[in-house]
C-alpha cells in the first residue's frame, strides 16, 4: 500500500464511462469522492448504485458545466469551502460534439470544456492539492491529440462554420486532447519540486457514451475493437493511486509511458497555450484563487 493512500478524490466527468469507474475503484479503496458532471439525475443515480456496491462509501455529487468559467469558479469555492485537502483532482470529462458549437466564452465547445474549464478548476483547486502529502493531477486526454495538428490560437475563438465541415469535428476534437497533454506538460514543469505530481493519459478505445455523437458508420467500423469501461480506467487508476509513480509530466497508455506528438512535447506551444489560457480566462496568478469563500453560503448551494 501507498504511504500516503488517497483519502480524497475529486473526478471530473465521474458520472460514466472511464470516470465512473475510477470513481468504483476509488470507493472500493475506502477514498471520498466528489464527482461533478452536468447531468445530476444521472450521476446521482450512479453514485447510488457505487454507494449500495460499497455502503462505506463517502461520494458526493456536483452538477457542473466546465465550459462555463463562472460556474466552475462557483463550484471551486463550494469545495475550497467544505474541504481543505483533495490527494488526487482527476481531470477526465470530455466530450465529441459533432457540429459546431461554442461556450460562453466563445471558444469552440470541445476545448472550453476539457482545456479551458479544467484549466480554471486546477487553478482555484491547486491549493488543496498541494495541501495532500502526495498530491496527483490526473488528465485523461487521447491518442487523438495527433488528430490535433499543432494549436492555431486565431481559430480557438469563434471557429467559423467553415472551418466545421467533413473531418473538423475530428481535429477540434483532437486539439482540445492535444491542450490536455501540453497542459501537463507546463503544469508539471511549474510544479517541479513540489509534492504534485501530474500526468495525462490514453485509456484506449474504450466503449463509452461518448462515441453517441460519432458517425454511425465510424462506430460500426471501431465497435469490434472497443474495451471495457473498466478496462479503460485502468491507467488513471494507477496515476491517481499507485505507490509506484515517480514521474511528472508525463503521457501515458497501459501504465507506460508514451511520447505523444511532437507538438504534444514543444515546450513553446505549451507555454504560449498556457498565457492564451490564463488570458483567456482572466487568471493572474495562477493556483492562488482571489476572492472570498463565504462558507456559511457555499455550504448552503
Ligand atoms: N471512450 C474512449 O474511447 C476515449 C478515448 C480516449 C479518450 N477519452 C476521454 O476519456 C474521457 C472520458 O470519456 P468517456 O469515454 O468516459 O465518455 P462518457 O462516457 O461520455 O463520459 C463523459 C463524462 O464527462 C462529462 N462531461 C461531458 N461534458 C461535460 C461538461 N461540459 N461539463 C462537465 N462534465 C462534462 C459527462 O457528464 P454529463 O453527461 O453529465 O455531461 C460524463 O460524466 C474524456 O475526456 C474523453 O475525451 C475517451
Amino acid at each position: 500500500m501507498s504511504p500516503h493512500p488517497p483519502k480524497r478524490a475529486l473526478v471530473t466527468g465521474g458520472s460514466a464511462g472511464i470516470g465512473k469507474e475510477t470513481v468504483r475503484a476509488l470507493a472500493a479503496q475506502g477514498c471520498e469522492v466528489i464527482v461533478a458532471a452536468r447531468d445530476a439525475s444521472k450521476g446521482e443515480a450512479v453514485l447510488a448504485a457505487i454507494q449500495a456496491e460499497h455502503p462505506g462509501a463517502q461520494l458526493s455529487f456536483h452538477a457542473l458545466d466546465l465550459s462555463q468559467p463562472d460556474a466552475v469558479v462557483a463550484f471551486a469555492q463550494q469545495v475550497r469551502a467544505r474541504w481543505d485537502r483533495i490527494d488526487a483532482l482527476v481531470l477526465n470529462a470530455g466530450l465529441f460534439t459533432p457540429a459546431l458549437r461554442t461556450g460562453s466564452t466563445g471558444h469552440e465547445f470541445m476545448f472550453a470544456t476539457t482545456h479551458l474549464g479544467h484549466f480554471m478548476l486546477t487553478h482555484q483547486l491547486l491549493p488543496l492539492v498541494e495541501a495532500a502529502p502526495a498530491g496527483r493531477i490526473v488528465v485523461t486526454s487521447s491518442v487523438a491529440h495527433f488528430f490535433g495538428g499543432g494549436l492555431d490560437f486565431d481559430s480557438l475563438r469563434e471557429p467559423s462554420p467553415s472551418t466545421f465541415l467533413m473531418a473538423a469535428p475530428f481535429r477540434a476534437y483532437g486539439r482540445s486532447k492535444l491542450a490536455n497533454l501540453l497542459f501537463v506538460r507546463e503544469l508539471a514543469r511549474r510544479l517541479k519540486g513540489s509534492k504534485v505530481l501530474v500526468n495525462s493519459f490514453h485509456p484506449g478505445s474504450v466503449k463509452t457514451e461518448i462515441w453517441r455523437g460519432t458517425p454511425s458508420l465510424f462506430n460500426a467500423l471501431i465497435a469490434p475493437g472497443l474495451i471495457s469501461e473498466r478496462e479503460g480506467a485502468q491507467t488513471q487508476i494507477f496515476l491517481a493511486t499507485s505507490p509506484a509513480l515517480t514521474q511528472s509530466g508525463q503521457h501515458w497508455f497501459r501504465k507506460k509511458v508514451e511520447r505523444g506528438s511532437r507538438p504534444s512535447r514543444d515546450p513553446e506551444l505549451a507555454r504560449q497555450l498556457w498565457t492564451y489560457s490564463e488570458q483567456a480566462l482572466g487568471i493572474k496568478h495562477f493556483g492562488r484563487p482571489q476572492g472570498p469563500v463565504d462558507v456559511a453560503q457555499a455550504r448552503r448551494a
